[in-house]
């Protein structure tokens, strides 16, 4: 018998976007139910997507109240939605989430917001009449929801066992003590051994603590996590949950479904693996449409991701002169970072004829330059997984990344893509340019690359199986729990 799973996300494509989560929040779930298990997805009910989407939305129980704590006593709506056939309850508290219509003002609400969250969660599993086997939730906003099912929730929900997804360690959401208060939990609990941290109270770590099982989204990040590099002051509680089996590394999938070369609508001219001349036409298009000119053979490297540290935009602006002297044309497409907004803007207006830096969120442009160009440049100084290196590829794109995170997993020197090992601008420069060299004098090297990537399989079938294998463990170590 299949399992029943929430999924527990702020974002989910594609309603609400503002990075990779939001991809996996939707497409796990999607190959969970292929599978047989009844997964669904529940998320803040934006107004973006209550009054937005054109999916159908229905009431699934009349409001009621969400008790948080002793003081707060909040009116709560559930609304039910679907994408591609998975149901996703969207959930509100009245004051709370209806004001977001952008993706750039889904991380504003506050710390009560997503204590209310976590606690109407479980309410609303209660009034819908739908306990599930397992909650799985992802990233620092969820990390109360453990605690709750634990420390306050009724017995029905005794035989329940959650798992908690890092995608990122470094947004960790740390308040003050007084959290306890304001999640109407006890003080008592304020010990190290639970929900107290370097003094204060840290979500992410509390999730952690709580949840039956924990993983990251690739193999070596879960092994990055457990130094004190990568391990944004959690190292000790990563190796910790690692000594006790708790802690795995599960590799990310991409919807190949969606991403794909052969059906996308986003593209003028569909392609695939066998004929290859769909992605030249797409390459001219995109650089017509961004006033680039039209030569099949400069390379067209691109950039499609956050404007943040993480993504290696501080090695990428210090080493651009280097960059732009090359004979190629560069586009980068993020938002985020405003002194990396500037630096870029500036570089445009220097660098005319071969630079594009296109400051807005742009999922159908996305997938232009994810079909059109070359060659994706990805130098992140960490990344949990990354899914932007398997996207490319899919689309025939070879990727030049920093051997880190799932990054490390997913690319190969030679194989299917260039890396470079160190957090060093000579580095990646070198093997930007390496990678613009095989472009332009080794077409077989090049077409090899290219179909090699474009032959992987990075859907999501095996690795939700690894993912049914985790809610196991983690309902055998609630059995075991519930004995002693
Ligand atoms: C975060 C991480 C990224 C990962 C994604 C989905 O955005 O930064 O590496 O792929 O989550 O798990």
């Amino acid at each position: 018998m299949g399992l029943k799973v929430l999924i527990v996300s702020v974002e989910v494509a594609p309603f609400a976007k503002v990075g990779g989560l939001a991809d996996v929040a939707a497409s796990l779930p999607k190959a969970l139910r292929a599978m047989g298990h009844d997964a669904r997805i529940v998320m803040p009910a934006y107004g973006k997507v209550l009054h937005e989407t054109t999916e159908p939305v229905r009431e699934v129980v009349k409001p009621f109240d969400t008790q948080v704590n002793p003081y707060w006593r909040a009116r709560t709506t559930l609304h039910e939605t679907s994408s591609d056939g998975v149901p996703v309850w969207l959930l509100n508290g009245v004051g709370l989430f209806e004001h977001i219509h952008t993706s750039e003002q889904i991380y504003s609400p506050n710390r009560d917001a997503y204590l209310f969250f976590s606690r109407a969660i479980l309410a609303a599993c209660e009034k819908a009449g739908w306990i599930p086997d397992i909650i799985h939730c992802n990233d620092w906003h969820t990390g109360f929801v453990p605690v709750m099912l634990r420390e306050l929730a009724g017995p029905e929900w005794d035989e329940t066992a959650s798992v908690f997804t890092i995608h990122n360690l470094a947004y960790q959401g740390e308040f003050g003590q007084d959290t306890l208060d304001a999640a109407g939990l006890p003080q008592s609990l304020f010990t190290m051994d639970k929900l107290e941290t370097f003094g204060g109270v840290n979500f992410i770590k509390s999730g952690c603590v709580y949840a039956d099982q924990v993983n990251t989204v690739s193999p070596n990040y879960a092994k990055e996590i457990t130094t004190e590099e990568y391990g944004f002051r959690q190292w000790g509680l990563m190796r910790d949950l690692d000594k006790l089996g708790r802690l795995r590394g599960i590799l990310n999938g991409i919807d190949t479904d969606f991403f794909n070369p052969s059906t996308d609508k986003a593209l003028t001219f569909n392609y695939s693996a066998d004929d290859l001349t769909g992605k030249a036409r797409c390459k001219e298009t995109v650089q017509r449409e961004l006033g680039l000119s039209t030569d099949p053979n400069v390379p067209l490297m691109s950039v499609i991701s956050r404007l943040s540290d993480q993504k290696g935009f501080d090695q990428l602006i210090r080493t651009a002169y280097g960059i732009l002297g090359l004979p190629a044309q560069w586009v980068v497409l993020a938002v985020g970072d405003p002194w990396a907004a500037g630096e870029l803007h500036k570089l445009q207006a220097e660098w005319p004829d071969r630079f594009r830096f296109i400051e807005r969120f742009d999922a159908p442009l996305a997938q232009r330059l994810y079909a059109g160009s070359d060659i994706f440049l990805m130098p992140s100084n960490f990344e949990p997984c990354g899914l932007g290196q398997l996207i490319a590829m899919r689309y025939g794109t070879v990727p030049m990344v920093r051997r880190t995170g799932g990054l490390a997993d997913t690319v190969f020197d030679g194989e299917n893509g260039f890396v470079y090992e160190h957090k060093d601008p000579r580095d990646m420069f070198d093997t930007i340019t390496r990678a613009a060299k095989t472009f332009v004098t080794d077409k077989p090297k090049w077409n090899e690359l290219v179909r090699t990537g474009m032959t992987t399989d990075f859907g999501w079938e095996e690795r939700a199986q690894e993912y049914v294998k985790m809610y196991q463990d983690a309902l055998l170590a609630r059995k075991t729990a519930a004995k002693i």
